[in-house]
């Protein structure tokens, strides 16, 4: 692995608007690109946090983990609360969840379909002092009574690489001028490669579909806590930034090509989700929490 630099390699085009052909807010020249979407969840829980008595966070009941492990990472304490089953806000309960321990809400629009109470919730919040976070992690390209989706709470994350095909890919808007923008450092050539060698592993199925990331990488002789973990900490974890390689991947791709797709493929979905029996999902993380976490139950 140390024989190419990719780093190097893209050095020079660091300095480019990569990201200007990207659908809003993602454009815009304030956001900040990070190597993953938990990056900036840390960085910014991190900020939060910092001199105040207020640690909790209410977080919806259904999460992938990352999200949450990276809020506790940061000296934040999590409090779920429910989702219906067409992945909208449960509103009464948040409400009802709110103490004077409360500093933040996470609002996550699930499979980028808008959550639709955001405006409410956000107004709720300001008269509560609470800081609104809007978890875009599967968002791309999508709009809410004509405002973008990660242009409502103080600052949103994406990750960019769940919709573009990018080995690591996060991003994070401050929507709340007076947040401090936290900073990131560029990832060193072995992260870069590590997640590059595991993308094409992926992308050549040489693993079967559904093999986990500690599997991956105990094929390399590496052994990670967990199956979804922090799994580039040896290198950095939270503190990456975009690589420069993945810039130069965003710069040459036909991102409206893209954006065509996943609408159609959106539709797709949403056609063939009337067929399914919802009832069957159940929240991940049980109501009064100390454990977490995985998406659904079927
Ligand atoms: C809702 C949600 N938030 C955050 C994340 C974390 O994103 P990333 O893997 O880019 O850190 C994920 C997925 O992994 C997710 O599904």
């Amino acid at each position: 692995m140390s024989g190419l630099n990719l780093e190097l390699l893209f050095r020079e085009k660091e300095q480019f608007h990569f990201n200007a052909s990207l659908p809003a807010p993602l454009c815009f020249k304030k956001t900040i690109f990070t190597m993953y979407a938990r990056n900036a969840l840390y960085k910014m829980g991190k900020s939060l946090a910092k001199n105040e008595k207020r640690k909790v966070v209410l977080v919806p009941a259904y999460s992938c983990g990352d999200e949450i492990a990276s809020l506790v990472g940061a000296g934040l304490e999590i409090r779920p609360y429910e989702i219906t089953d067409n992945f909208q806000v449960n509103l009464s309960d948040l409400f009802a969840r709110k103490d004077k321990e409360t500093l933040a809400i996470m609002v996550t629009h699930f499979l980028s379909i808008p959550s639709v109470n955001i405006f409410e919730i956000k107004e709720f919040a300001r008269k509560n002092k609470i800081f609104l976070i809007e978890n875009c992690a599967h968002v791309f390209d999508a709009k809410l009574k004509n405002v973008h989706l990660g242009e409502i709470g103080d600052f949103s994350v994406f990750s960019i690489r769940k919709f573009l095909p990018l080995p690591h890919g996060g991003a994070l808007v401050i929507n709340n001028p007076s947040l401090e923008k936290p900073t990131f450092t560029l990832p060193p050539n072995e992260a870069v490669m590590f997640d590059f060698l595991v993308y094409l592993e992926r992308q050549l199925n040489i693993f079967s579909l559904g093999t986990t990331i500690d599997k991956i990488y105990k094929n390399f002789g590496i052994k990670i806590k967990n199956k979804h973990g922090q799994r580039l900490e040896k290198w950095g974890g939270y503190e990456l930034s975009l690589s420069n390689f993945s810039k130069n991947l965003i710069m040459r791709m036909e991102i409206k090509e893209i954006m065509k797709k996943r609408r159609e493929v959106f539709s797709f979905y949403t056609d063939f989700s009337r067929l399914l029996i919802v009832s069957d999902l159940r929240p991940s993380l049980p109501l009064s929490p100390t454990k977490l976490i995985q998406f659904f139950i079927l």
